[in-house]
């Protein structure tokens, strides 16, 4: 029998680029012939694709969600306010109540707007930093999204190279990079905005201190992109979970458990620089996804959440370890717990085709991820155990 996944992936290729609009679910694009195009259904941690095989799922809509899918009480709020109305003609109060539950969870910024995707919050930091400092170059690090002003170094972009000169790209944890960044040119430096962690790399507290005082020396914004890291590492992000208070951040993921909701926050000052700039949008105010925020920071101050993450990631991730070392399986994980990652470097070239077959085993055997594996609130101990068994069934197939 023909499989729906496929059909309905020849269906999709006709009328959607890629069959898609996320780049990271493009199905053709790494050969994961297991992995299925389509999940038509999800709850807790499992979803189901169109031929109706059931996976524990490790991606968590590439991070979104942390309590689970079709977490009750985040989805009885949303439905509450669908009585009400998604978009008035004025602001709707739903828009304080969430802004003072996430910056009562956050603790450190001052002020919150909202926004719709993580690549416009990180935009919005940006562009209030360029505002208030009159500068117009910024250090990056990380992975920021597809606007202009981070998406230069693609083959062909479609953005004008006369922009290339103000970005000052670095990679994470690399000190000497970001000393002779601020030696060159610290004081044309609006922003160095920077993803807290690299999830495949151990974190760097030293760098990031680091850029604290740099910004500081040199009168930069320190943007932190908590798009991935916010509400995930900690209730109050990679900022509380290191311990370095930025100026702004940009935070996405992790705050509506999958409702369509971005922000921007910071400090007083930064925000203020909204008076002289433009940053606005018809649907940031849409009031589902707010509603879910308000729930969702709620469970967040009230359930331990973020210990469940943090135990339930080094628990998976413990396991593994032993199974590659038991098996002799060429691997090492690496990251923090919530979101670690599997690191195939030590296989050297034997990586390029272990890593295919290890996932196209792990798909067969019920199990969503890639290199990196996400927990949420709803993975449990037998899930964790079901998944260690596959695990280990899958390197057995592949050695
Ligand atoms: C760290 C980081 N910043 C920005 C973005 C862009 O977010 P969005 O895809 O919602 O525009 C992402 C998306 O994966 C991200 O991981």
């Amino acid at each position: 029998m023909a499989s729906r996944n496929e059909e309905h992936l020849q269906r999709a290729l006709r009328s959607i680029p890629w069959g898609t609009q996320t780049n990271a679910k493009r199905h053709e694009r790494d050969g994961m012939r297991e992995r299925p195009a389509f999940i038509e259904r999800a709850e807790g941690c499992r979803m189901w694709d169109l031929d109706g095989r059931e996976f524990i799922d490790y991606r968590a809509a590439l991070g979104p969600i942390v309590l689970g899918y079709q977490y009750a009480p985040v989805d009885a709020a949303v439905r509450r306010q669908m009585e009400k109305g998604i978009l008035f003609s004025m602001a709707s109060p739903v828009e304080a109540e969430a802004a003072e539950a996430i910056l009562a969870t956050t603790g450190w910024p001052e002020q919150i707007r909202f926004m719709k995707t993580g690549a416009d919050a990180c935009a919005c930091c940006l562009r209030l930093a360029r505002s208030r400092t009159g500068r117009d170059h910024f250090l990056s690090v990380g992975y920021h999204g597809y606007q202009d002003w981070f998406a230069m170094a693609w083959p062909n972009p479609g953005i004008p190279a006369a922009l290339m000169p103000f970005v000052h790209e670095i990679a994470y944890g690399d000190a000497g990079a970001l000393e002779s960044v601020f030696a060159e040119h610290g004081s044309r430096l609006a922003a160095a905005v920077v993803v807290p962690l690299e999830w495949h790399l151990d974190p760097d507290p030293a760098f990031l201190k680091r850029l604290r005082e740099l910004c500081d020396r040199h009168g930069a914004a320190l943007v932190f992109d908590e798009i991935l890291t916010g509400f995930r590492m900690a209730r109050d992000g990679a900022a509380g979970y290191f311990g370095i208070t930025p100026d702004m951040a940009a935070y996405a993921k992790g705050m509506a458990n999958g409702y369509p909701l971005s922000a921007f926050a910071g400090k007083r000052e930064w925000m203020r620089t909204l008076e002289q700039t433009i940053l606005t949008t018809t649907y940031a105010g849409e009031t589902l996804s707010l509603a879910a925020a308000c729930a969702v920071m709620e469970i967040y101050r009230r359930e331990p959440v973020h210990e469940h993450l943090h135990r339930t990631g080094a628990a998976l991730r413990k396991g593994f370890e032993e199974i590659f070392s038991e098996t002799g399986f060429p691997a090492r994980t690496a990251g923090v717990d919530p979101g670690f990652v599997i690191d195939f470097s030590p296989a050297g070239e034997a990586a390029e085709s272990l890593h295919p077959a290890l996932f196209n085993a792990l798909y067969a055997a019920g199990i969503f991820a890639n290199e990196q594996w996400f927990v949420t609130y709803s993975h449990r101990e037998s899930d964790i155990d079901q998944t260690l068994q596959a695990m280990r069934n899958s390197i057995r197939k592949v050695l």
